[in-house]
């Protein structure tokens, strides 16, 4: 779509900006509260808040605290929370087991917000790499990341955070496969309106490096996720794995990290208009807390202008860690 432009001086585009109400006569995308997603660290214990060092302003809370969390972000009116378990070195293992275990303290979470804030839509994480001795998102054998094992392990994982009240199933894996099993599994045991968001264009970043210490995997993870996760160099790649994810059942899709690939969200909206999401990562977060913290730029409008950059480029929501800031200055 071309717009009809007359020659200057019958067209003068300024003066469309000429005052704060015609701008917002004329402008063409919104942010709301509604549309954010708030990423949150469960741990074990109770009354526990610990600040994440490499995210200033995150923290990992036991599950009564992820509850006043809860009940806090729907006051400022955010709608959706995404559930992250730390797990330390201890509770790791080669068999994940812990990943579909129903007493798990994400499962417990999401039990608890179910509860207490039952508006409240909760989203999960599906991978095994909070639950691996070796932080990896799927099975190791013989240093090879292995796929079919993998997705079994993840089925059982889905189906534990479904049966605990989960609304939105978040695979993060990049298993192949992965969507179609959940799926049928998800209808099998009758959980026909639990949604999923595939994780479907997923980039081996290291703008997950803040991620991996507030969930305990930094430490643990050996060599790199380039087998699984997509190398950032291509773009129709994305566009194959959004398809396939769709046509196996994904209700909604994601492209991650999310600023410097406002490229790929674009394209992925324009090509299938389905409900696509950005995840703003923990990188992301900390480049941006850091440098205010530094005086060298001015974070709330960084934010704001952060968070509308993915609106502008087609995404229906953004999962953010400024989610709270955001909707403070948002307002209804
Ligand atoms: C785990 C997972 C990761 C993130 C979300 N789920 C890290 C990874 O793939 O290593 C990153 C989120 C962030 O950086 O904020 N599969």
């Amino acid at each position: 779509m071309r717009p009809q432009q007359a020659p200057f001086p019958a067209s003068r585009l300024r003066r469309t900006r000429q005052s704060e109400g015609v701008r917002a006569l004329v402008r063409e995308n919104a942010l709301s509260r509604g549309d954010l997603i708030w990423p949150v660290f469960v741990r074990s214990g109770a009354g526990i808040e610990e600040p994440v060092p490499s995210m200033p302003g995150v923290f990992r809370r036991s599950v009564d605290k992820v509850v006043d969390a809860a009940r806090e972000a729907a006051d400022l009116g955010i709608g959706a929370m995404c559930i992250f378990p730390y797990t330390g070195v201890e509770d790791r293992t080669e068999d994940c087991e812990g990943a579909w275990d129903p007493e798990n303290n994400a499962n417990r979470a999401i039990r608890a917000i179910r509860d207490a804030v039952p508006e409240m839509v909760i989203m999960t994480d599906v991978a095994l790499d909070t639950y691996n001795i070796n932080g990896h998102d799927g099975f190791v054998e013989d240093g090879t990341i292995v796929n079919d094992r993998t997705v079994e392990a993840l089925v059982k994982m889905a189906l534990a955070q479904a049966d605990a009240g989960a609304h939105i199933i978040g695979p993060s894996d990049m298993m192949d496969g992965r969507i179609a099993a959940i799926r049928s599994g998800l209808e099998e045991a009758d959980h026909t309106d639990v949604m999923i968001m595939s994780y479907a264009a997923k980039y081996a970043s290291a703008f997950y490096g803040p991620f991996r210490d507030a969930v305990g995997a930094s430490g643990a993870l050996t060599g790199d996720k380039k087998t699984y996760q997509m190398d950032y160099a291509n773009s129709n790649e994305a566009l194959r794995l959004i398809e396939r994810d769709l046509r196996e059942g994904a209700d909604m899709v994601m492209v991650k990290p999310g600023m410097p690939y406002l490229d790929i969200c674009h394209r992925v909206k324009s090509t299938f208009g389905a409900p696509t999401f950005a995840y703003q990562v923990s990188g992301e977060y900390s480049m941006i807390k850091a440098a205010a913290q530094n005086g060298w730029i001015d974070e709330q409008r960084i934010m704001i202008e952060s968070l509308m950059g993915f609106k502008r480029a087609g995404c229906d929501g953004i999962l953010t860690y400024f989610a709270p800031a955001a909707a403070r200055l948002l307002g209804a």
